[in-house]
């Protein structure tokens, strides 16, 4: 096939583009606004190995560019188009939502469009264009108990996850308006290497390395569902290849850990002191807890093949070993964003 995967450069998308060239014959045009959290030493690795054959190849650009997508969907004969494009900060998107609209409402427009308009030239005659839309959990709003199910309604609270939600329907508008091939994946917490220093796991390891503060929101006892990045990129793929047409999947993690646990687990594996955790003021709209059935993606196959307890470990040690990576992050616009979100917080703090 020939794939579109728009914000391949990020965290999630470049693991999937890096695994899916291993595993098929596919070939892969990445397209990428390359924002504050895109980052093309993501795909060093992939270029080196795939460019030179013309397998895969970078295409500089915002998905809500009509003109820039049109020539790449259409004008590529795109076979499917995998959307992670997406501004994926739940606490940015309380200081400023309106990138995250841009992006996750009408972005998501210009590529279904685009999508429209190729299924239209082809005409029946030739593959259908699939089009993939990733998710998250988080749509669902806190689950105070038992897991969601893919038909239970949505209750996003964040600006972040009501502009996911809204995409969500956007798709599904166009599956029944228009008879578009879709699917979609709703993903729990990923981690692993090469994700932004501003989540949880990153922000926590790469303090600790630093023997930085680490600023727990609230009581520490909100519960999130840990997925492996490797894992959460190969339900994807699994999704686009034999998810029924209209599908929606869940793709849970390996079982839920209050992040104080979680917190408590990476100062021991970095042999650094529990006192470096500070309790902070809470995020405004906090979920209390995300839990997801993954009965139906399992119909499909998927199944995870990391485990929480190595997958943390290795992805603490890529942290320990790959500083060249995540500290030119840490420069500029992160200051301004770490004194705007932590500053009074940390200044204000408690012991945990
Ligand atoms: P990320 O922030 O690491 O990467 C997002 C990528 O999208 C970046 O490369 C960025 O440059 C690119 N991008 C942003 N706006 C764009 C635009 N207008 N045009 C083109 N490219 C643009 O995010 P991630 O953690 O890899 O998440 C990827 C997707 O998975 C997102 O849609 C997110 O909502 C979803 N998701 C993430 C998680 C998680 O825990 N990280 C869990 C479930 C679902
Ligand atoms: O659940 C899927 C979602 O997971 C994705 O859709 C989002 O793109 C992704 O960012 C992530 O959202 P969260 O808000 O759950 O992740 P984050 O790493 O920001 O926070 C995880 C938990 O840790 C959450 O309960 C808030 C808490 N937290 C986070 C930060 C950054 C803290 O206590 N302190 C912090 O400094």
């Amino acid at each position: 096939m020939k794939l579109l995967v728009c914000g391949g450069a990020g965290f999630i998308g470049s693991a999937f583009v890096r695994r899916r060239l291993a595993a098929t014959d596919d070939t892969v045009v990445v397209l990428d606004k390359l924002t504050y959290a895109g980052n093309l030493a993501n795909l060093t690795d992939v270029e080196a190995e795939h460019g030179p054959s013309g397998r895969y190849r970078f295409a500089h650009g915002d998905i809500a560019d009509p003109e820039v997508v049109d020539e790449l969907v259409v004008g590529g004969d795109t076979d499917a188009v995998v959307n992670f494009a997406a501004e994926s900060h739940v606490d940015r998107s309380i200081l400023d939502a309106e990138a995250f609209l841009r992006t996750g409402v009408l972005g998501v427009h210009v590529l279904l469009e685009a999508t429209r308009r190729l299924a239209e030239a082809r005409n029946g005659a030739g593959r259908r264009p699939r089009f993939l839309q990733v998710s998250t959990d988080e749509v669902y709003g806190s689950v105070p108990e038992g897991k969601a199910l893919e038909t239970d309604p949505l209750a996003p609270q964040s600006p972040y996850s009501a502009a996911k939600a809204a995409g969500e329907l956007l798709v599904q508008a166009y599956r029944s308006t228009h008879g578009l091939d879709i699917v979609m994946t709703r993903g729990a917490n990923t981690y692993g290497p090469r994700q932004h220093p501003e989540k949880l796991v990153p922000l926590f390891v790469t303090n600790a390395l630093q023997g930085f503060q680490l600023p727990l929101y609230g009581d520490g006892l909100q519960r999130r569902d840990w997925l492996h990045v490797d894992d959460h990129a190969d339900a994807v793929g699994i999704v686009l290849d034999a998810g029924e047409g209209g599908g929606i999947y869940n793709v849970p993690g390996t079982g839920e850990r209050t992040n104080l646990e979680l917190t408590e687990t990476i100062l021991r594996l970095l042999d650094q002191p529990r006192s470096l955790i500070r309790r902070v003021e809470d995020r405004p709209g906090h979920d209390r807890r995300y839990a997801m059935d993954g009965g139906q993606i399992a119909t499909l196959g998927w199944q995870h093949a990391v485990g929480f307890d190595d997958g943390l470990a290795g992805t603490v040690a890529w942290y320990r070993d790959n500083e060249a990576w995540w500290h030119p992050l840490l420069d500029g616009d992160w200051r301004a964003y770490y004194d705007r979100q932590y500053g009074r917080r940390l200044a204000e703090s408690v012991d945990a």
